[in-house]
């Protein structure tokens, strides 16, 4: 009697045991991969960026890694040089001083966006070349330079980082306004797969 009971628990078992051994198996070309995981790459990672700013009266050709685009061709003033764009391939460093360990580049541009205050919209890949964890992270948002902590996010990554999500806290480490302006940030990243 008890046997007989116990059949049917094991008949849905089998049944559900099935169903996930064929859902889990390679999907067909075209079909659906939402079941698809996303290995976990680090869920902290932190890094420095050194910006040199180039400038023609100073003529610092041989050490710059951003330069400003045109300025739009108005005929107010613009103090805060909305619209202008500054596009950067800078350092990356594991610790905050320019000759620490190297970990790779960023690449990407920031738009100076408020008629009222500095804010530099960012958007940029760092590429991470060197350490224990290679590969690239997306990196999105305002860094509005009155805020001690600029929160911006992660917006994808690839190699080590794929399909990274999350927080970019960044902080002003360091600047220089003498010509050329140079500064250093630290990027502080949560991240999640
Ligand atoms: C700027 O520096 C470069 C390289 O040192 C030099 O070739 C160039 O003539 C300089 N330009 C001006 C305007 O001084
Ligand atoms: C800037 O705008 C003025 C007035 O519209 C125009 O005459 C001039 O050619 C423009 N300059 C450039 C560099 O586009
Ligand atoms: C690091 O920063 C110092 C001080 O600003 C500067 O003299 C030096 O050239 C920089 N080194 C590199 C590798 O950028
Ligand atoms: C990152 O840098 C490496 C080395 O220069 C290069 O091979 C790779 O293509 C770069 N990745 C991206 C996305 O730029």
């Amino acid at each position: 009697m008890g046997l007989r009971n116990n059949r049917v628990p094991c008949v849905a078992l089998f049944l559900i045991l099935a169903a996930c051994i064929s859902f889990s198996g390679t999907p067909a070309e075209g079909s659906s991969s939402c079941k698809k995981k996303l290995p976990c790459g680090p869920s902290k990672f932190l890094f420095y960026l050194h910006n040199t700013v180039y400038n023609p009266v100073v003529n610092n050709t041989n050490y710059f890694n951003s330069i400003y685009g045109l300025p739009p061709n108005i005929s107010f003033p613009n103090p805060f040089s909305f619209g202008v764009m500054n596009t950067f391939e800078d350092p990356l460093t594991r610790g905050a001083s320019n000759s620490s360990k190297s970990l790779g580049k960023a690449q990407g541009f920031y738009v100076l966006n408020s008629f009222t205050e500095f804010t530099l919209f960012h958007l940029f890949t760092a590429n991470i070349t060197e350490g224990d964890f290679k590969g690239t992270i997306d990196i999105f948002g305002q860094v509005r330079e009155v805020d001690p902590v600029r929160y911006l996010t992660v917006i994808g990554g690839t190699g080590a980082f794929l399909g990274a999500r999350g927080l970019a806290s960044c902080t002003l480490v360091d600047i220089d306004h003498t010509p050329p302006a140079k500064w250093t940030l630290s990027f502080d990243l949560d991240l999640y797969y």
